[in-house]
């Protein structure tokens, strides 16, 4: 079994990926500074370091000595809004921490990395669903710098002997099927989460933003694919580098996309409940169709995602409605859920 470095472990597709790396027997250190992240993400069997993941001294410090056979780099900024009104924090959070844990991880001779890429690097689709040969051309600041990253990974490969992974993920949802794990972001922006907060009535009525998309009932369509087959995806990358593979870049969805509308509809389904809605103009960016073509992932790394739409909505909700409820020690939940 491995020893697996992983930076941003404390946040929501992070945590979800440490308790599947643990379950598989590996051990991790997580690295975290809890700017976004929750530490009662992080589950107990994992060592916890809280730093920056960009901290060259706390880093060499933590792997001098150490054998990681690899890192999965979650750390970074995922707000397209908040990376179009602060471009510097996005390329400092995502573009320069990365080069700087990179130099870190070249020095160390730990050169397998699996890097937490976006759909976002693809912009305004051309074909969809999206294969990863389509053209690049990432249409806001945080999809701008996943790409620079991707393509720090592909120079380093070429140079220095890296060998990565870049997950391009479509719409991560879902949550610990078990209901002790789920997504708590602070602004929450995300369909699924607002939907869920409005059905309960802790948040206010959903903005359907645009009934006017090429579409068949006019709102538009994504790839929601569960935390849990994501997490699977980072597991299947690990073993993939680990086996001397010379690793690649990887669409992470189902092929499958579903409509604002009916994830509200799979959300009334699932929560038994209706979910206030209001219709709202498009949000600015937005495209109307995002849908993975995920064959290469398929096919090179045997990966299958075992959740569809409901389950995606049925863990969520079992999540939302638990945090709602309040913990033992924090009512109301994580901060920020
Ligand atoms: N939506 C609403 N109302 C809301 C929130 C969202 O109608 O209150 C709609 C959006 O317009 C979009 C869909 O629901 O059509 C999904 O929106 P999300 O905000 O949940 O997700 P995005 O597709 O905008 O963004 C996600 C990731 C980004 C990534 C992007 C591209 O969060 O990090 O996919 O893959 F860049």
């Amino acid at each position: 079994m491995a020893t697996i470095l992983v930076t941003g472990g404390a946040g929501y597709i992070g945590s979800h990926t440490v308790r599947a790396l643990l379950d598989a027997g590996d051990s991790v250190v997580v690295v975290d500074d809890l700017s976004r992240g929750h530490r009662e993400a992080v589950d107990p069997r994992a060592e916890f370091v809280q730093a920056d993941a960009g901290d060259r001294e706390r880093l060499a410090a933590l792997l001098t000595g150490r054998p990681f056979d690899a890192v999965i780099h979650f750390a970074g900024l995922i707000a397209v809004g908040e990376s179009m009104a602060d471009p510097a924090r996005y390329h400092h959070g995502n573009v320069v921490k990365s080069a700087a844990l990179f130099d870190v991880l070249r020095a160390h001779g730990v050169t397998r990395v699996v890097f937490s890429s976006s759909a976002a690097v693809y912009g305004e689709p051309e074909t969809v669903p999206i294969p990863e040969d389509h053209p690049l051309r990432p249409t806001s600041v945080y999809g701008e710098t996943k790409l620079w990253v991707e393509r720090m990974l592909a120079h380093y490969a070429r140079a220095y002997g890296f060998r990565y992974v870049a997950l391009r993920y479509f719409n991560a949802a879902g949550a610990h099927p078990d209901g002790t794990l789920g997504e708590a972001h602070d602004p929450e922006t995300h369909l699924i989460p607002l939907a869920i907060g409005a059905a309960l009535g802790t948040r206010p009525p959903l903005r359907i933003f645009g009934t006017d998309y090429p579409t068949p009932d006019g709102t538009a369509i994504r790839d929601y694919i569960h935390v849990c087959d994501l997490a699977d995806a980072h597991l299947l990358a690990v073993r993939h580098l680990l086996a001397g593979a010379p690793g690649g870049v990887y669409n992470v969805g189902t092929g499958r996309g579903h409509s604002v509308r009916e994830v509200l509809a799979a959300a009334e389904l699932v929560t038994g409940r209706p979910v206030p809605a209001v219709e709202a103009p498009r949000r600015p960016g937005d495209p109307a169709r995002l849908v993975a073509a995920p064959d290469r992932i398929r096919r090179e790394l045997g990966w299958e995602p075992r959740y569809g739409l409901e389950d995606i909505l049925r863990h969520a909700w079992r999540w939302h409605s638990r945090q709602g409820g309040g913990r033992s020690g924090s009512a109301g939940g994580w901060p920020g859920g």
